[in-house]
């Protein structure tokens, strides 16, 4: 896309209101598309940009509340005519905490290498910008990562480091595999005013970024962490190996290697253990040495033992420092 094409898909997104709402704690994307084979909510049934750009829902060209933001969105690619007089979105909008979020439709799971569909915004994307930035107390945490040099591994979207850039992040170097993602979080970064600060690299996790980028103060990272047999294909997002782990294991390694190189540095990741069982107890005793920082951050759920951590459920949080 053009950078014309870029203000014009910006300019549109916001006359039509999307950095005004945040759907964060409403509804995950998937559910939000699932509303299309549901009666769509009242608060979302006079929304009509809402339920075409975040639900999916295909609507008359001429709805009137659209007016010529539909032409804008036709123009630069991002709606197509594809029943007579109605329109539909290629991609799905997920407007949180003024940003505003553009993947694929959770409905397209698999691509062709190279295009290999970006995440739609999951509640793991939602932990993990969450444990950057708590969302108490209540504002726009604007200085939480002041200053901060951020790395966001498996960016996908692009959402950690633009909310890390909203947070307060001096910097955001960010890498995803899949060509595809990297194009849209570098769409992303523009469409949110955010392109100045973020560097975007397509390749393999570290290798991808190369030397150049020197110390960072946080690594995040939410990497694909499903347990996928060798005979089956699954998307670049949700493939994790056959244990899982497989990219979570090197992510893991790499980013302890350059903490420990720099003697600083903070990891957040978001990650599920499959085999719980194994891995537990040698999460538990990591965290508890760790729980007066965790506790400090409003990292321990309900204020208690690492125990209650989100570590023991399902999608967990290992938090890491070397601070
Ligand atoms: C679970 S998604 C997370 C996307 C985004 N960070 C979020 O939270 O919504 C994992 C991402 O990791 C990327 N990925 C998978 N293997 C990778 C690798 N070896 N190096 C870099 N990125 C990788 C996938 O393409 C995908 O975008």
């Amino acid at each position: 896309m053009t950078s014309e094409a870029l203000a014009q898909l910006a300019g549109a997104l916001r006359r039509l209101g999307a950095y005004d709402i945040d759907l964060q704690g409403l509804l995950p994307a998937w559910e939000l598309h699932r509303l299309r084979l549901k009666e769509v909510p009242p608060w979302l049934a006079s929304q009509a940009w809402v339920r075409l750009l975040c639900v999916g829902e295909a609507l008359p060209r001429a709805e009137p509340t659209l007016g010529v933001e539909v032409d804008a969105l036709i123009d630069v690619g991002l709606l197509e005519e594809v029943l007579p007089g109605h329109v539909v979105s290629g991609l799905q909008l997920y407007p949180f905490r003024g940003l505003a979020i553009l993947t694929d439709w959770p409905s397209v799971t698999l691509g062709p290498p190279g295009n290999e569909p970006v995440m739609a915004i999951g509640t793991d994307s939602l932990e993990l910008c969450l444990a950057l930035a708590p969302p108490e107390p209540p504002g726009f945490p604007e200085a939480h990562l002041a200053g901060l040099r951020v790395l966001d591994l498996c960016t996908g979207s692009g959402i950690a480091a633009l909310h890390a850039l909203r947070c307060g992040a001096q910097e955001v170097v960010a890498v995803d595999i899949s060509p595809r993602a990297a194009e849209i979080a570098k769409v992303n970064g523009f469409i949110n005013g955010l392109d100045s600060k973020l560097t975007i690299h397509q390749g393999d996790l570290f290798e991808g970024i190369g030397e150049v980028h020197g110390v960072f103060d946080l690594m995040v990272a939410n990497p694909p962490f499903v347990a996928v047999p060798a005979s089956a294909s699954a998307s670049l997002y949700v493939d994790g190996g056959s244990d899982g782990l497989a990219v979570t294991r090197r992510l893991v390694a790499g980013a302890c290697e350059r903490l420990e190189k720099a003697s600083r540095g903070t990891l957040v990741m978001i990650g599920e253990f499959p085999n719980l069982a194994a891995e537990e107890p040698r999460c538990l005793s990591f965290l508890a040495s760790k729980s007066a920082w965790l506790a400090a951050r409003g990292l321990l759920c309900r204020g208690a033992s690492p125990k209650c951590c989100s570590l023991c459920s399902r999608a967990c949080q290992a938090t890491c420092s070397r601070a």
